[in-house]
């Protein structure tokens, strides 16, 4: 295995474990970031060919890393893009409700109570969604809901969901199953084709290591059917002879037509690609058993005595987000504070300590952690 961490910077000194947050960019990707500047600095070194490249190749990147087909991939600019191109083209009934979870990343609220006609949304309650997702996605569902839509690992809980448990109860309900892959892709195994949701969306930002600003979605084709053309970009999937062409159409059918407007954007694409490049070398598979042993190395060491660990442990529900409480909560702050003073970024949310490892972070990281929250067990 190739030391990972030498892909990225050094982070001055530091340790971050708040890629949750903000996904570092690989060295590779700086590098291509700086080359896309120098395109806009010097025009004269960017090839029309390299330019219309720019949506074509990411497209293919983003079809490889989740297993799907040609079209149903739209570019977008952060996770509220997808849900907001749903929450606009979806053909609505005028009775269809969506589904959300209370408590869930606001991000899957906003597209559809903030519509110019708000949808109407409906909440499973956090209670029952915490004790039994399945159960309470079953309790919830109603001949009026269309959507059903989460988060596939909960930014505030780290717990992962059973999409397959999931979206075969929304088709038995004849709902579809919207998946906010931001906390999960790139740091999990997914194949878009084989699991039984219909559309997801994702920030690209995260765990894809992309410049902020960038994002996509996949939709797959029952729910693509259902969606209304409600905007075309003039650049989706034109090359050079189209482009020559004098014909002013050039409206195509797949979901391209769904993407966000300046879709050769190579200040930010360019270093998302390359981004995306380092990670599918890496392997997906590869990079999900690190993270995986990193979690279960901290869980390991871990001072029972001050603090509790609050993510689930345990089989298919643990992901790269672990959730920390010292056992007076009200620590949790001055930690947290102590923590970044000793050069360890984690990040603090809804109370309580958050630590997000990703593949760059290597495994002997695990003891500097646990070594510094036993020593800020009693900061105050
Ligand atoms: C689950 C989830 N969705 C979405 C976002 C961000 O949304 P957007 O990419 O639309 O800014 C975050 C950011 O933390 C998140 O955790």
């Amino acid at each position: 295995m190739l030391n990972w961490a030498s892909l990225f910077g050094d982070f001055d000194k530091r340790l971050w474990l708040n890629t949750a947050d903000q996904g570092p960019m690989p060295l590779c990707a700086g590098i291509a970031a700086i080359k896309a500047l120098e395109w806009k600095i010097y025009p004269g070194r960017l090839s029309t060919t390299e330019y219309q490249a720019v949506p074509v190749r990411l497209r293919q990147l983003l079809r490889l890393l989740i297993g799907a087909t040609n079209g149903q991939i739209v570019l977008g600019n952060s996770t509220t893009y997808g849900l907001s191109i749903i929450a606009r083209a979806l053909a609505w009934r005028s009775e269809d409700q969506v589904l959300l979870v209370e408590g869930d990343f606001p991000a899957n609220f906003t597209p559809w109570q903030g519509a110019a006609q708000p949808i109407q949304t409906q909440l499973i309650p956090s209670r029952l969604w915490s004790e039994d997702p399945a159960g309470a996605l079953r309790a919830s569902l109603r001949r009026e809901t269309r959507i059903f839509c989460a988060s596939w690992v909960d930014s505030f809980t780290g717990r992962v969901l059973d999409l397959r448990d999931l979206g075969n109860i929304c088709r038995g309900n004849g709902t579809f199953f919207v998946v906010n892959a931001s906390q999960g892709l790139g740091n999990r195994c997914f194949v878009a084709g084989g699991l039984p949701i219909d559309a997801l969306t994702c920030s690209g930002s995260k765990w894809l290591c992309g410049p902020y600003g960038t994002g996509f979605c996949w939709i797959g084709e029952e729910m693509s059917a259902s969606m209304l053309p409600i905007q075309y970009y003039w650049q989706a999937n034109r090359d050079e002879r189209t482009l020559s062409s004098t014909s002013s159409s050039g409206l195509g059918a797949d979901n391209a037509s769904y993407d966000v407007f300046a879709t050769a954007n190579f200040l930010n694409y360019v270093p998302w690609m390359i981004a995306i490049e380092c990670l599918l070398e890496a392997g997906i598979e590869s990079i999900s058993k690190h993270i995986d042993a990193w979690v279960l190395a901290f869980k390991d060491g871990f001072d029972t005595t001050h603090y509790e660990i609050v993510s689930t442990q345990g089989g298919i529900e643990r992901s790269a987000l672990i959730f920390v409480n010292h056992k007076e909560p009200m620590r949790n702050d001055s930690i947290h504070q102590n923590l970044r003073s000793v050069g360890i970024d984690v990040a603090l949310r809804r109370g309580k300590i958050r630590i997000s490892p990703h593949f760059f972070n290597p495994l002997e990281s695990v003891s500097l952690v646990l070594d510094s929250l036993r020593s800020a067990r009693s900061v105050m």
